[in-house]
């Protein structure tokens, strides 16, 4: 059963006053965006339907600070994408940043912002070793048994209609001394291996018909990290439906890079598509995007390179008929966490141009490549 949450405008003014912004562009308002305008002209085909047209879906990662102040990039969002993810809203440490203080306004605004433009909006992320706030770190690391229940319960039964789950996230890390390459976290800590399969059973005895995901990423190429990182996976979905826990997708977040020595192989990476979906599991990939390190700086050429990158991949990854969709994380090069981040950003300082949109909103080949692929 799914409830709906009716987000009237007074709703939506409200999760956006507590945002201390003002209301959300046109397109939130149930007004149609100027690029939907009735000026006789058909409302360019984005992304979204695209993908919808070729039985996916196609979405993008926000933030609701710039859904609500910037209605250029709002109508782009509605343009382009049918599903939404928050990029950081959901998240431990935004949600109940003091033990018993929720936030979830920030969160509640990019869902209604979905609902209100025909979207849906993906959870991400309940358990995760980033993000965890401090009181809720040391309490897992003194080994609190219930801890991580209660978040997961708390945080999913606050959006009955977020039907799509990043349950857990980046559990694996191949430099892990653990025969089961389980990465060292809090969570690890206070309730052992296990703590993966009860995640599961805690998201699923709040929401049966949610589609439930175990997110993660460094297993695109041929590298030695991402074979050790793809048989643990493999490893670890086994002993899951071994265990009877109910997963039913798997994210691979697909942060591609360009850089030298980094080869992908489409025969390869299809094959390890097939094996996880061999366990009766979607695959979504969850986090496109694309960093060019070391290209020289010159953006018709790195759009070119960056653009063949991300085709290559996509194709390989929708001729697996178990990926249901993808989500890049952001839509344009304006708000990417790449540029944010000293291990992914250009060692010259130069903006990324790692999504499908440029910072003007304008659709690049990046674009272009994915509606073709789709
Ligand atoms: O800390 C402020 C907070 O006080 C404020 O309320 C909030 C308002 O937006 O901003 C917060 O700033 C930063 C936040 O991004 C929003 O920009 C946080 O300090 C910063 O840690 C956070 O970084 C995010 C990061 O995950 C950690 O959560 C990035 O935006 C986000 O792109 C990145 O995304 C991760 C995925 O969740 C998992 N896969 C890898 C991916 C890239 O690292």
């Amino acid at each position: 059963m799914t409830h709906r949450i009716a987000m009237s405008r007074r709703d939506i003014f409200t999760a956006m006053a507590a945002l201390g912004v003002g209301s959300l562009g046109p397109a939130t308002l149930g007004t149609r965006p100027a690029w939907a305008q009735d000026s006789g002209g058909e409302p360019e085909r984005g992304l979204g339907e695209i993908a919808r047209n070729a039985g996916r879906f196609y979405g993008c990662a926000v933030q609701a600070s710039y859904l609500a102040k910037e209605p250029d990039f709002a109508d782009a969002v509605v343009r382009e994408a049918g599903v939404l993810v928050p990029e950081w809203e959901l998240k431990w440490g935004a949600v109940e940043p003091q033990r018993g203080h929720f936030n979830f306004a920030p969160a509640e605004a990019i869902l209604a912002f979905a609902e209100q433009n025909g979207m849906t909006m993906r959870g991400h992320t309940l358990v995760w070793h980033r993000n965890i706030p401090a009181w809720a770190k040391s309490a897992l690391e003194a080994q609190d048994r219930s801890l991580m229940g209660i978040h997961i319960k708390q945080v999913m039964n606050h959006f009955p209609t977020v039907q799509d789950w990043d349950v857990v996230n980046e559990v694996l890390d191949p430099g892990s001394t653990r025969p089961d390459k389980l990465r060292d976290s809090p969570f690890l800590t206070a309730l052992g291996p296990r703590y993966i399969a009860q995640a599961f059973r805690y998201a699923r005895g709040v929401a049966p018909q949610a589609r439930l995901v175990y997110n993660d990423y460094g297993v695109e190429y041929e590298l030695p990290t991402h074979k050790t990182k793809r048989d643990a996976m493999l490893r670890l979905l086994e002993s899951l439906k071994r265990e009877g826990a109910p997963i039913d997708a798997v994210g691979i977040q697909s942060h591609l890079v360009t850089r030298s020595g980094v080869t992908f192989d489409p025969a390869s990476y299809s094959a390890f598509l097939k094996e996880i979906a061999g366990f009766g599991l979607k695959i979504i990939i969850t986090e496109l995007d694309v960093q060019d390190t070391d290209l020289p700086a010159d953006d018709s050429m790195r759009d070119r390179v960056l653009a063949d990158a991300i085709q290559r991949y996509v194709e390989a990854a929708l001729a697996e008929p178990a990926v249901a969709g993808i989500l890049t994380w952001g839509l344009s090069d304006r708000h990417t966490w790449i540029d944010t981040d000293p291990t992914a950003r250009r060692s010259d300082g130069l903006p990324s141009r790692s999504l499908p949109l440029d910072a003007d909103l304008q659709r690049k080949p990046i674009w272009h490549a994915l509606a073709e692929a789709f």
